[in-house]
């Protein structure tokens, strides 16, 4: 019997030629899997596409649910972002794709699973890290690593043998989208200096005119409802991407580090992500106990780069999942942002977990705070420091 190989379709030209190139290169049964994860589009048709390419077997699944619950959630309670910036988007997509990946090889039977990432990226390292983590008897398989075909190449390949691609010779873009936004890489914008071009956008086109006020609820860091609407978290980010989108809110243009030790200029557009990550970091600031946050805002920085690096399934984030999950209890309440053409920030917070005491915070006369004890606190607080200055020679004459 032919090995069986599990391979991450998407439908595009790359994963097309690879389900017919290993079936021919290397003698194997392909099963396309696909994933759903938010791209925005109606994946059904890539089943029979899939098989006209020469699999054995076609898989869709929809993830969405999924990936914002188990991924985007916890991404979110531990405020991820990558070089203080990306919301790992595209990182975070990899490790639901790769749960589903391994879970069709054991229901297949196959040996192997494979992907259409190229040598220069960060997705062959999350997928091939990850496979290897969920599954460490299967091999990985990276076709379009061995292959060296250029763009026509592979639109001739796919001619030749009656592949259906959508692809032309013309590609612009390497674009990567989910739920959780979208990365837009390649073309003039691989230039750093040269701006990108209006086309590149397209979950971030201007189009509201009016200020609006938008109210986040959170439960123990978890967005659950919108303007006071319960709603299941995948659908408050596509409601989100909608409203926060139309203000042109949520591009990101950086130059980023990646695994595999190559500066790329990207660009990203993420409105639900920008908008909840800044909600979701302002109720901390209301609910969390002082160390706890501060020992979070350090934490954050590693989480997030063991998310982009490709370690999901790993000790250490399991670890770090646990801190964030303990960290979050109190993180319930409210958060109302005002959005305006091109910005959108946080202009009220509330949660009856809420450590503010006016009693203690107010200027006016009548507050509970104990201004006696202020006085030997702060002359405890600045004792090392006299100290040492008097050793420093720092006295003047008089002392
Ligand atoms: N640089 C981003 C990341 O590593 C985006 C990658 C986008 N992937 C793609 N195949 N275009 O997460």
């Amino acid at each position: 019997m032919a090995k069986r190989v599990v391979l991450a379709y998407s439908g595009g030209l790359d994963t097309s030629v690879a389900v017919r190139w290993m079936t021919e290169e290397w003698g194997v049964e392909v099963i396309a899997v696909a994933c759903d994860v938010g791209q925005g589009e109606d994946l059904a048709p890539l089943a029979d596409r899939a098989i006209g390419a020469g699999a054995v077997e076609a898989v869709v699944l929809d993830v969405r649910e999924e990936f914002a619950r188990d991924f985007v959630g916890p991404a979110l309670r531990a405020n991820a972002l990558y070089e203080n910036r990306y919301p790992l988007v595209s990182a975070l997509s990899r490790p639901v794709i790769t749960r589903h990946l391994v879970e069709q090889a054991r229901r297949f039977d196959a040996t192997a699973v494979a992907h259409g990432c190229t040598g220069k990226g960060n997705d062959q390292v999350r997928f091939e890290v990850g496979i290897r983590s969920l599954g460490p008897d299967l091999e990985v398989l990276a076709p379009v690593r061995e292959w060296g075909f250029t763009r026509e190449d592979s639109i001739a390949y796919a001619e030749q043998r009656g592949i259906p691609i959508s692809a032309t010779r013309e590609k612009l873009y390497s674009i990567d989208e989910n739920l959780w936004g979208r990365a837009i890489e390649c073309g003039e914008m691989e230039d750093p200096w040269a701006q990108p071009p209006e086309g590149v956008w397209a979950m971030t086109v201007p189009t509201a005119t009016d200020p609006r006020e938008i109210t986040v609820g959170f439960v123990a860091g978890t967005p659950v409802s919108l303007d006071g609407r319960s709603l299941p978290l995948y659908e408050l980010i596509g409601e989100l991407n909608g409203i926060v989108g139309s203000y042109g809110v949520g591009r990101l243009d950086m130059v980023e580090n990646r695994r595999v030790g190559i500066k790329s200029r990207e660009t990203y557009e993420a409105p639900a992500a920008t908008v909840l990550l800044e909600a979701h970091r302002d109720l901390e600031g209301l609910t969390l106990e002082r160390d706890l946050h501060h020992e979070k805002l350090r934490l954050e920085p590693r989480y997030a780069e063991l998310v982009y690096d490709g370690l999901w399934f790993s000790p250490l984030k399991d670890a770090l999942d646990a801190f964030v999950t303990a960290s979050q209890v109190h993180v319930s309440g409210e958060v109302r942002l005002l959005l305006e053409p091109g910005r959108c920030h946080v202009v009220g917070r509330r949660s009856d977990a809420s450590l503010y005491d006016y009693g203690l915070a107010t200027y006016d006369a009548e507050d509970s705070f104990n201004h006696a004890d202020a006085e030997g606190f702060v002359r405890l607080w600045g004792l090392g420091l006299q100290t040492w200055a008097a050793r420093q020679g720092r006295g003047g004459s008089a002392s």
